[in-house]
C-alpha cells in the first residue's frame, strides 16, 4: 500500500490496496495513521459492492443507519445513495442535493458522524467534485482576538435549511421545500463546541459550518453574526488556502474525518449526466457537548 499526499495541507492518495480483500492489521494501522495525518483519503481503483463497502467501513467503528430507507441500496440499508437520477415516475433514486453547502456531517445531532466514506459508482462527464477544508488549519489561521472570543463558546446547529440565511434550497430535489419545513419543526437544535479537541489527535479544530451552525449559544443574532462571519471566512474563502478539491476518477473511494474536515459537494453537473455515490458513515462514540445547557 502506498500513501502519497495530494496537497501540502490536506488529503492523501492511497494506491496498491484492494479493500475488497480481507485487510491485515498492518494495513488497518497504516490507513488509520494516514487518515489522522492527512484528514482525507482518496483510495484509487476500488469497486466495492454495497456489502463489501459495509465490511470495509465497519473496520472504523459502528455505522450509522441512514434515516431515509428509500435512498439506500437494495443490497443493504446501511449504504445510502447520493444521485441526481430521477425515475420516470418523478421519484429520486437517491439524495439529490446532499452536501451542497460547507458542513461537517451530522453536526446537527448530539453525536455527530466521525468518518464518511464515498464509493464513486458513476461520475458525470463534468463537475461533481468534492471540496475539503482542513479545520485544524482554519482554526490556527484565526486572529488571536477571534480565538479568544470563541474559546469555550458553543455553536447552535440545526438540520433544516429553512431559517438559515446562509443557505438556499436546491430546486432539483423533488419536494425539498416541504421536507425542510417539516424538519424545521420536528428536529431540535443542538449545541457543539466551536473549537473541538479531536478525540484521537487532541489537536484543536474549528467546528462549525455555514450549513448547520445558525447561531451561538447565549448570544443575540447581532452579537453572533460578526463572529460567525469571521469563523466561516476561512472555510468559504475564495482563495482556498486550507483546501483540497477532489475531482473523481473512475473507482475512487474517498473518506474523510468529520472532526477536522469541512466539506461540500461542488455540483456543476445535470441530467442527463448522472452522478452516483454510495455512502457509509461511521458514527461518533460520544457527544462533544452537554446538551442540557442548550436553550
Ligand atoms: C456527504 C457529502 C459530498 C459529495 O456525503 O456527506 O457531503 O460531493 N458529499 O457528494
Ligand atoms: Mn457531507
Amino acid at each position: 500500500m502506498k500513501v502519497t499526499p495530494v496537497s501540502e495541507i490536506v488529503g492523501a492518495e492511497i494506491t496498491d490496496v484492494n479493500l475488497a480483500d480481507p485487510i491485515s492489521e498492518d494495513a488497518k494501522s497504516a490507513l488509520r495513521k494516514a487518515l489522522l495525518d492527512h484528514l482525507v483519503l482518496v483510495i484509487r481503483d476500488q469497486t466495492l459492492t454495497p456489502e463489501q463497502q459495509v465490511t470495509f467501513s465497519e473496520i472504523w467503528g459502528e455505522l450509522e443507519t441512514p434515516s431515509n430507507i428509500e435512498y439506500t441500496t437494495e443490497e443493504t440499508h446501511k449504504v445510502m445513495i447520493l444521485s441526481n437520477e430521477i425515475r420516470p415516475d418523478g421519484t429520486a433514486v437517491g439524495v439529490v442535493d446532499g452536501g451542497d453547502f460547507w458542513h461537517s456531517d451530522s453536526s446537527h445531532i448530539e453525536i455527530p458522524s466521525a468518518i464518511t466514506i464515498l464509493q464513486s459508482v458513476r461520475n458525470p462527464e463534468r463537475g461533481g467534485d468534492t471540496e475539503f477544508c482542513n479545520m485544524y488549519a482554519a482554526y490556527e489561521g484565526l486572529s488571536d482576538d477571534i480565538k479568544e472570543k470563541i474559546d469555550g463558546l458553543y455553536g447552535i446547529h440545526h438540520v433544516s435549511k429553512v431559517g438559515n440565511k446562509r443557505v438556499t434550497i436546491s430546486p432539483d430535489r423533488p419536494g425539498a421545500k416541504d421536507f425542510y419545513k417539516a424538519q424545521a419543526k420536528a428536529r431540535p437544535k443542538v449545541i457543539q463546541p466551536l473549537v473541538l479537541e479531536h478525540p484521537e489527535t487532541g489537536q484543536k479544530a474549528l467546528y462549525c459550518s455555514p450549513r448547520f451552525t445558525v447561531g451561538i449559544h447565549g448570544m443575540s443574532e447581532e452579537e453572533s453574526d460578526p463572529i460567525l462571519d469571521a469563523i466561516f471566512a476561512p472555510i468559504t474563502d475564495r482563495k482556498r488556502p486550507n483546501h483540497y478539491r477532489h475531482k473523481y476518477r473512475e473507482n475512487d473511494l474517498v473518506m474523510w474525518d468529520n472532526r477536522c474536515i469541512c466539506h461540500r459537494a461542488v455540483g456543476g453537473y445535470g441530467l442527463p449526466d448522472i452522478r452516483r455515490m454510495h455512502r457509509t458513515v461511521v458514527g461518533g462514540d460520544r457527544p462533544y457537548a452537554d446538551q442540557h445547557i442548550a436553550a
